[in-house]
């Protein structure tokens, strides 16, 4: 199937606005009274998802497993990055992390707990290739065909990510994403992957979140906190030019068309496979049809780099021109590879990127400032905005499943053993309950999957940001499931917000 970005699908997403899916009261009207037993949704609305909804968790291989060293892993720009003094919270690395690498059977056993019916995990490339070129190495196969062969049993469906950040460290040395033979190699890879694996899997996530490895990784990048400017970075911890970044983007899409041809070309038949990233998604402050279109103007512009260009098959002139002589270079065939077409979306969803309004000037929208005082998660990046759960989906009109969307809380074990996460269940309910206006909608949402099944390595935070429906006790691997796990479960027995 195709999924081009066509103005027809702007046009599409304007004209759902004239049929009264914005003003808030055709919802109410909607809800069923052959449903009146069933939960109720915020807005009134009867709550069940479709029928066939995926319910998943999602992982990286980086911040769950560890065992960085075993069984003839090479190491990857994470582990020298961790290892950097200075650059993880309370000098943390993942060397052991939650252990996922020898405890899977157990993890596999707590999704059965909770009812899930899809685990998203990554695959670390320098496992299957321990420099990112050459030999494969049978024994990191091997762990990956385990764990799906694993799921399986347990009747859980397996989503892998190819590449959730964690580039063998050989390939950054010889100029990692700066250069175009990473986007091969990886393609390389991928290929590899699917004529590894596709037997027993038939969804593959591409590469997770552009923006976060390429513009945090290689400029770092500056969130509004509390009315304070915080920089965030991530592995390699470059700070490149314009030129050089707008190159690594150009390299990074590249990689994902490449990988795409690849799975295609190696994968049994029925293999899908399409991106995993996180749309910056601009929100209308008010909705009106007016803002509705500013904000479909503003979230194809802040795309414009990376889903943008992947499902138009060109850089927008607005992209273009501020680049100036800083544009990616870059052939007519690149644009045609970079926008092979793909079999669904995934959208990382965890904020508005801006609330936005129409303006009359050029672009046709203005972002407003997040308030000081605007409320957020624990992690200093994470601005609340539940709606932005609604408009995500509604901006892309594809088959799209939600591949992450979470928070991170200040989670303790109380003296009798629970951990009361108040701030996610909140978080859950609010989010569930906005990606349920979409589906009653008819958005073509297919599944969400919770960042994260358990707590693990988030980053340069380290260990201080739990994002786990289940807790973890980083000392002695113990497992204790929060009471957001339960909410989760009960949502997913009854496929309905709770
Ligand atoms: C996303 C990342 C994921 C995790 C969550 C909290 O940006 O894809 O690995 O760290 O944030």
């Amino acid at each position: 199937m195709s999924t081009n970005f066509t103005k027809r699908d702007f046009a599409k997403a304007a004209g759902a606005a004239a049929l009264g899916m914005t003003t808030g009261a055709p919802l109410a009207d909607r809800a069923q009274t052959s449903a009146e037993s069933q939960p109720k949704s915020v807005q009134g609305a009867a709550a069940t998802f479709p029928e066939g909804f995926t319910w998943g968790v999602a992982t990286s291989a980086f911040q769950v497993e560890g065992a960085v060293k075993e069984d003839g892993r090479g190491a990857s720009i994470w582990d020298r990055y961790a290892h950097t003094p200075g650059k993880i919270r309370n000098g943390d690395n993942a060397d052991v992390t939650v252990d996922h690498y020898h405890r899977y059977k157990d993890d596999v056993r707590l999704m059965q707990d909770l009812g899930v019916k899809a685990y998203r995990f990554s695959i670390a490339w320098p496992r299957i290739f321990p420099s990112g070129i050459g030999q494969p190495n049978a024994k990191g196969l091997d762990f990956y065909r385990r764990l799906i062969d694993a799921l399986l049993e347990a009747g859980i469906e397996p989503f892998p990510t190819l590449y959730h950040w964690d580039l063998p460290q050989a390939l950054q040395d010889k100029g990692g994403w700066q250069s175009r033979d990473t986007a091969k190699a990886f393609a390389d890879y991928a290929g590899y992957m699917a004529g590894a694996l596709s037997d027993r899997t038939k969804h593959f996530f591409t590469i997770n979140e552009f923006f976060s490895f390429v513009d945090i990784g290689h400029r770092g990048a500056e969130v509004a906190v509390d009315g304070r400017k915080v920089r965030i970075e991530h592995a390699p911890g470059l700070k490149l030019s314009n030129a050089k970044l707008n190159q690594v983007r150009h390299n990074a899409v590249l990689a994902q068309g490449l990988a795409v041809q690849a799975i295609r070309a190696n994968g049994v038949a029925g293999t899908k496979c399409g991106p995993a990233d996180n749309l910056s998604t601009a929100v209308p402050a008010i909705e009106t049809p007016e803002n509705i279109k500013a904000a479909e103007i503003a979230t194809r512009e802040m795309n414009a780099g990376y889903l943008t260009v992947m499902l138009e098959g060109k850089y927008t002139d607005a992209y273009l021109t501020a680049a100036g002589n800083d544009a990616p270079k870059f052939t007519e065939d690149d644009l045609k590879i970079i926008s092979s077409p793909v079999d669904f979306i995934g959208i990382n969803v965890y904020r508005p990127a801006a609330y936005v309004v129409a303006s009359e000037r050029a672009g046709g929208f203005r972002p407003i400032p997040f308030n000081k005082s605007h409320p957020r998660m624990l992690s200093l990046w994470h601005l609340l905005g539940p709606e932005v759960m609604y408009w995500a989906p509604r901006q892309m009109i594809k088959e799209i499943y939600i591949t992450e969307n979470g928070c991170g809380a200040s989670d303790e074990i109380s003296a009798n053993g629970i951990v009361d996460d108040s701030d996610r269940i909140m978080f859950l309910r609010n989010h569930l309950a906005h990606l349920h206006r979409a589906t009653a909608e008819g958005l073509p949402v297919k599944g969400y999957f919770h960042w994260s099944l358990m707590d693990n390595f988030e980053w340069s935070d380290g260990f201080t940001n739990r994002f786990g429906l289940v807790h973890v006790d980083f000392k002695t691997q113990k497992r204790t499931p929060k009471l957001s796990a339960a909410y989760f479960r009960e949502a997913i027995a009854k496929n309905a917000v709770v």
